[in-house]
């Protein structure tokens, strides 16, 4: 029987500018993205109904659920297309869960693609994209790939030409973190000044310290622990965070490191940015 095998990798926004809040409810943003070499894998079989089943690490914090970004990109394929089929999904979830690197969003990206093979809809990646858009502003970012620029509220994609690779750590301290209450909260802050914006700059960030301190107490262990870090910032709506090394080794050591200390910490050496345009 057919398996089709679907590699949902982490997005990770290097920078990330938000604007105010728009008429539609959401914020209008700029932001540089790119895939981790890790994440959640989905593999798709002809069946006759729908159906997933959530396996991995992550699995126990994701319990199946009809509002599944999965089951709502399944769903919506069909209303595009008019081709009603089944099909066995199993997703094995590796990325924690609410943790700004884009997991769900990967994950119906993902079967927007996967299914489209698997049905044979034949739909090109933008017209995915804009299937996708309408239930997760990071989707046509992850259908996209590679290294893209991502404005409105994420719907409006600039392909880039690819930039070098990185070595990095991706550090969770455990706790969700929701897209929306840090969104929120955001609202009530001071605006930032625009002319001190930083590389790395996430324009988030306080808002979702704020929301979740933890995710100070990792930036800040980023500093003390992380010998050769060479540029640390918290990923989306956090509370993940990276650490960019000069080398695998570097990030390694420093990941041994911090799982010593923090030990129900997350801790995953990736490199950034190889991941080609899907
Ligand atoms: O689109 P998505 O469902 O991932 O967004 C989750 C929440 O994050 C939205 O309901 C909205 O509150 C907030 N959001 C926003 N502006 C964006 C993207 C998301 O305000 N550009």
């Amino acid at each position: 029987m057919t398996t089709h095998t679907e590699f949902a990798p982490a997005k990770i926004n290097l920078s990330l500018r938000v604007g105010p809040l728009q008429g539609d409810g959401y914020h209008s943003i700029d932001s540089l993205v790119t895939f981790a070499d890790f994440g959640d894998v989905l593999t798709f079989v002809p069946a006759d109904k729908l159906q997933l089943e959530i396996v991995g690490p992550f699995a126990g914090e994701l319990p199946v659920h009809d509002n599944n970004l999965i089951l709502q990109a399944a769903r919506a394929l069909p209303q595009t297309t008019g081709i009603l089929k089944g099909a066995r999904i199993q997703l094995t979830k590796n990325l924690p869960i609410a943790s700004g690197i884009g997991g769900g969003s990967a994950d119906a990206a993902a079967t927007l693609r996967g299914l489209n093979r698997l049905w044979d809809c034949q739909l090109k990646v933008s017209k995915l994209a804009t299937i996708g858009a309408s239930f997760g502003s990071d989707i046509p970012a992850c259908l996209h790939g590679g290294w893209l620029q991502m404005r409105g509220r994420g719907e409006q994609i600039e392909n880039l030409p690819p930039r070098p690779s990185f070595a990095a750590l991706l550090v969770n301290p455990g706790f969700a973190v929701s897209t929306a209450e840090v969104f929120g909260r955001f609202d009530q802050m001071p605006a930032s000044d625009p002319s001190s914006a930083t590389e790395h700059q996430n324009d988030l960030s306080q808002a979702a310290i704020s929301l979740c301190p933890q995710i100070a107490d990792v930036l800040q262990a980023f500093s003390e622990i992380c010998e050769g870090a060479d540029r640390q910032f918290m990923c989306g709506s956090g509370a993940t965070c990276l650490a960019g090394f000069s080398s695998q080794n570097n990030a390694r050591k420093a990941a041994r490191d911090l799982q010593d200390q923090h030990p129900t910490w997350w801790v995953q050496p990736v490199t950034i940015g190889q991941i080609p345009p899907q």
